[in-house]
């Protein structure tokens, strides 16, 4: 099985005719195709997580579908406004929200929040009233399940993402003269892959996220259920599907009786778009293992290194030797600079190309680019089936001062 299309490895090949360095390339008319169908319904408001993958040409692209934009920094705001989105189609989440970040965003017309600690909710009303403006507030909340699996984004553990009920229940809106108190937010569970599951957590939380509403005072007019939608990395894993997925998401808008669900979606709105292009630089045998060491490694994608989950590998061209297990090194002198290890047919040696697919997600901009003074890679866009290139590679002469 490959996970390119036939014109994706047309246009792999013919890049790398051209390239001597890893880059990657995302299919924005995949992704287009892809995202027509989530926004084409009436059950949830879709937010892009801007995070996952900020290029200009994909915010440009999830904004032509419909998409409205989550940001968590006052970079991602800049970058999205850029792109001519208007503020009225953003919210703001993230644990870090300082005074002066929220001064920023009050100033470039944001008037949505996720509120993630009391403190930030003193903070969101100082500015409004410094502005002389209201803001809608969301309070994210923390809750512990039993029988909950250890998640990368906390699960049932300690996150600095929001606060439990018991420390949410300390608060008196009345307090908050700017703030409009719309709804609750809730998110502590990535890359789910089993609708069933997800089912069962999203169930779970209604009962207690309507008893703080109540306790609070707040009329729940909106509830925000964050991302954490799946996409498989491995030829085992099966895709959510979308539809079941409403069912589920029109059931909890019914039990909740909240006017909007909202969900602020990443991997799974731009995850399989994206596919990174990787010289091998060497085969090398070591006490009895095949290794192949490639030009990027952890430098261009972290995600491995983090999760323990590799990203899907395909050698570019076509050999019809029997496959192996390689144990993929990237460049940096740290043994963490591991992509994974995968089957490739055997003959993978230095001059080859892998392609990595599922990248179009926590892809480079998660990553640690200036370690060890490698290139940072290309960004090339293929759009109306036409291929450009984004952002040309760049040597570390570039960035080193
Ligand atoms: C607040 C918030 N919403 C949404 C997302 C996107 O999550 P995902 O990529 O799982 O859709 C994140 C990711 O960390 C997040 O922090």
């Amino acid at each position: 099985m490959s996970w390119l299309s036939t014109s994706q490895r047309a246009v792999a090949q013919s890049l790398v005719q051209q390239q001597d360095t890893p880059f990657f390339c995302y299919d924005l008319d995949k992704l287009s195709a892809h995202v027509k169908p989530l926004v084409d319904q009436q059950v949830v408001k879709l937010w892009y997580a801007v995070k996952a993958n900020p290029l200009s040409h994909i915010i440009k692209t999830l904004d032509h579908a419909g998409f409205n934009f989550d940001v968590a920094s006052s970079g991602e705001l800049d970058q999205v406004l850029s792109q001519g989105v208007t503020p009225a189609r953003v919210l703001n989440t993230g644990p870090a929200k300082s005074l002066k970040q929220i001064r920023h965003f009050a100033n470039q017309g944001v008037r949505i929040f996720v509120a993630e600690s009391h403190n930030q909710v003193a903070w969101l009303n100082q500015v409004a009233c410094e502005f002389d403006l209201q803001f809608d507030v969301l309070l994210r909340v923390q809750l512990r399940f039993d029988k909950a699996q250890h998640n990368p984004l906390g699960g049932n553990t300690l996150t600095p993402f929001g606060l439990g009920s018991e420390q949410w229940q300390a608060l008196t809106l009345s307090d908050y003269t700017h703030l409009d108190f719309v709804g609750l937010h809730i998110f502590q569970w990535g890359n789910m892959l089993c609708s069933d599951t997800l089912a069962e957590l999203w169930q779970a939380m209604v009962s207690p996220l309507v008893q703080l509403a109540s306790e609070l005072g707040i009329a729940l007019k909106v509830l925000d259920l964050g991302g954490g939608l799946g996409i498989p990395y491995d030829a085992h894993s099966t895709a959510l599907n979308w539809t079941k997925l409403l069912d589920t998401l029109a059931s909890i808008k019914s039990a909740t009786q909240v006017d909007e669900l909202w969900m602020e979606l990443g991997r799974y709105a731009v995850g399989e778009c994206g596919f990174y292009l990787n010289p091998v630089v060497e085969q090398k045998q070591n006490y009895g293992a095949h290794q192949l060491i490639v030009a990027g490694g952890v430098n261009h994608l972290l995600r491995p290194a983090v999760t323990g989950q590799a990203f899907p590998a395909e050698l570019l061209r076509q050999s019809d030797a029997n496959t192996a297990d390689f144990h993929i090194h990237g460049p940096l002198c740290t043994a963490l600079d591991k992509l994974g290890t995968l089957a490739l047919p055997s003959d993978s040696a230095d001059g080859d190309w892998l392609v990595f697919s599922q990248c179009g997600a926590y892809g480079y901009t998660e990553s640690m680019p200036f370690f060890l003074c490698h290139e940072l890679p290309a960004e090339f866009v293929i759009s109306g089936g036409e291929v450009t290139c984004a952002r040309a590679a760049q040597p570390a002469s570039s960035y080193l001062r």
